[in-house]
């Protein structure tokens, strides 16, 4: 291949999504997005490209928005896509006591981001990515899922039916892009790092001791799996737990 391997990262430049553009920056140019942190955004993409010319580019836009999600996948051109990582995601406590309109609204929220976005935008790029599976042998999906896809996190209903259904998404485009020679997997992570504000104490009360290696991971284990699952040329509709081990404490 003259030209490195093309990848666009959601949620990329902070905490676990920095990590996974550090691991693929090895060996991909970098698509980068972000919806708030253009600070972090223009240190990460200075720093790649100090590295190596014109190896990364900043996109951004709020993925819970169908017009800035078409103007996202605009922006991301038309050359092959070679690989397409979801890692951002809408996190927080779900109120089952708020008003009919409030809590329908916030679960309608988590669909869109944690659920619609992925949907949207892998459809939408799919002909770059098929333009990649045909000019390279392969191309790949990643969507950073959560052990809670698979049972419930106790207040965080609506994120967990979210991440459930992105469980599903996984499986069912596997199936649809198989052909095309697009593969799709998920990662499903357990604690990794702390959430940030104010999810800090809840997230504190996941104990590590509740996994087999006894204790939490770290962004770079996650970052590892999404590597693994890029390169992975047999591996289709597979969710892989980074969680310790956590699955034989459940
Ligand atoms: N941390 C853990 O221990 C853990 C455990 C299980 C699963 N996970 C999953 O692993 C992934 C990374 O974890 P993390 O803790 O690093 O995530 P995070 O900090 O909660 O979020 C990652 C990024 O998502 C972006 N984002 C959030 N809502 C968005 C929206 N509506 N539109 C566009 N971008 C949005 C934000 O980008 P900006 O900053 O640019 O706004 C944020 O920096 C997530 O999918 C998370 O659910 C993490």
């Amino acid at each position: 291949m003259d030209t490195p391997p093309r990848a666009l990262i959601t949620g990329a430049t902070r905490r676990v999504g920095a990590e996974i553009a550090r691991q693929l920056h090895t060996d991909h140019e970098l698509l980068l997005h972000a919806r708030h942190s253009h600070a972090d955004a223009e240190t990460l993409a200075a720093q790649f490209n100090a590295l190596r010319a014109h190896s990364a580019q900043i996109l951004t836009g709020e993925l819970g928005d169908e017009l800035a999600r078409t103007r996202l996948a605009d922006a991301v051109g038309t050359a092959p896509l070679d690989l397409l990582v979801f890692n951002a995601s809408r996190y927080a406590r779900s109120d089952l006591a708020a008003a009919p309109e409030l809590r329908n609204a916030e679960l309608r929220a988590f669909l869109e981001v944690n659920l619609v976005a992925t949907w949207d935008l892998a459809l939408r790029l799919r002909p770059l990515l098929v333009a990649a599976a045909h000019a390279h042998g392969d191309a790949a999906i990643v969507v950073i899922l959560d052990i809670y896809a698979q049972r419930p996190l106790p207040g965080y209903e609506a994120y967990s039916i979210s991440r459930a259904a992105g469980a599903m998404l996984v499986q069912a485009l596997a199936r649809a892009f198989g052909s095309a020679g697009i593969r799709v997997n998920g990662v499903a992570p357990g604690t990794v790092l702390w959430a940030e504000g104010a999810q800090r104490g809840e997230t504190d009360a996941v104990p590590a001791r509740g996994t087999a290696l006894g204790h939490i991971g770290s962004p770079a284990d996650v970052a590892q799996a999404v590597r693994y699952l890029a390169s992975a040329r047999y591996v289709t509709g597979s969710v892989l737990p980074v969680d310790g081990g956590r699955s034989t404490h459940l």
